[in-house]
């Protein structure tokens, strides 16, 4: 008998629960940042990391460019992993330094399939044999290290401050959660993005140019296209925040009037007051010193950072130590 489609196991059935959970919400209406990343957003988050007002993925690059050496000393040979890849465009520097004899193994683990085809038409050369991964971080991850070999190490990268998506709790826990798919002596390549003047964060997120705006608002065009939904993309407005109490950009979209939206893929219809926003990205700023703090909540040693003095940014190489 073949299996019914649960919210388990039908992408699109998640989404339109998803969808349904953060648009009934009765404080703050939100939706969860991995859906900004279809086959569009995916391009226009490419298109965000060329922006000038956007340092952080350049600063990424440089660090990890200089950390790159000592990456491939400690990590030579080992099967390496990278959670939420995108396009992978950085991960060559690493990949190059750690390959040993004819080949390396490399699985990005990515929940977006043009991220991925992308990533592996990138990388996939110079011996470097590309195991794509579509699924959600802690499936994949569970999948990727079963292609370690017999005493090989595994490296596990988060480029990108993408662990700034999770609020401070919650990306401790996602971190304990990974490295209890990874045995002592595996490594965790961590990139954040420091705090930072607010006006520069802010451009970061808004740029004059209108390229995030329009990632912003391609999720609820993703709504549309998906589960059926008539939202007019016109009276939203992107909007980035500073929040200093938790230390974050947050992103928002502003309802321009008193409107309502139906859903029919999600059975919903739902109303919004002129002003209320969705609230569709966190991205958590870090203090340096914080760092090797959490490390050691999620089961590991802080071994060395590397930091990027034109835009602040650290990028930290962490080593799992025996624990639960
Ligand atoms: C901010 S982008 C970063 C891409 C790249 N690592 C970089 O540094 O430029 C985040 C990536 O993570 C992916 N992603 C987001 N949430 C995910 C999840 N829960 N599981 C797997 N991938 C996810 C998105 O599809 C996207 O490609």
């Amino acid at each position: 008998m073949p299996a019914r489609a649960s919210p388990a196991n039908d992408p699109l059935m998640t989404f339109a629960s998803d969808v349904t959970l953060g648009l009934t919400r009765e404080k703050q209406k939100e939706l969860p940042s991995k859906y900004l990343y279809d086959e569009l957003g995916s391009v226009l988050f490419e298109a965000i990391t060329l922006l000038p007002e956007y340092g952080l993925t350049r600063a990424d690059e440089r660090v990890i460019r200089r950390s790159a050496p000592e990456t491939g000393r400690c990590f030579g040979g080992a099967l390496i992993a990278e959670l939420g890849s995108g396009s992978g465009k950085k991960t060559r520097h690493i990949l190059n330094a750690c390959l040993r004899g004819p080949s390396l193994t490399y699985a990005p683990i990515d929940l977006s399939a043009t991220a991925l085809a992308v990533c592996a038409g990138q990388l996939d050369n110079g011996g470097i044999e590309v195991h794509p991964i579509a699924a959600s971080y802690l499936d994949g991850i569970g999948r990727a290290a079963a292609l370690r070999q017999r005493k090989q190490k595994l490296l596990v990268l988060f480029l990108g401050s993408t662990i700034g998506n999770f609020d401070r709790k919650g990306a401790v826990e996602f971190l304990r959660k990974i490295g209890s798919c990874l045995l002592p002596g595996d490594g965790l390549l961590l990139g954040t993005d420091l705090e930072k003047p607010i006006p520069k964060m802010l451009v970061a997120y808004d740029d004059p140019t209108g390229v995030t705006a329009a990632f912003n608002l391609n999720l609820l065009g993703r709504i549309n296209r998906e589960l059926g939904g008539d939202f007019d993309l016109r009276m939203f407005q992107h909007e980035a925040r500073y929040n200093a109490e938790h230390r974050r950009i947050e992103m928002h979209l502003r309802s321009k009037a008193d409107q309502a939206v139906t859903i029919p893929g999600a059975q919903l219809r739902v109303s919004f007051v002129c002003g209320e926003t969705i609230w569709t990205e966190a991205s958590h700023k870090f203090a340096l010193a914080e760092l090797p703090r959490m490390a050691a909540e999620a089961g590991f040693v802080h071994q060395q950072h590397w930091i990027d003095e034109e835009w602040p940014f650290a990028e930290s190489l962490w080593v799992r130590v025996a624990g639960p």
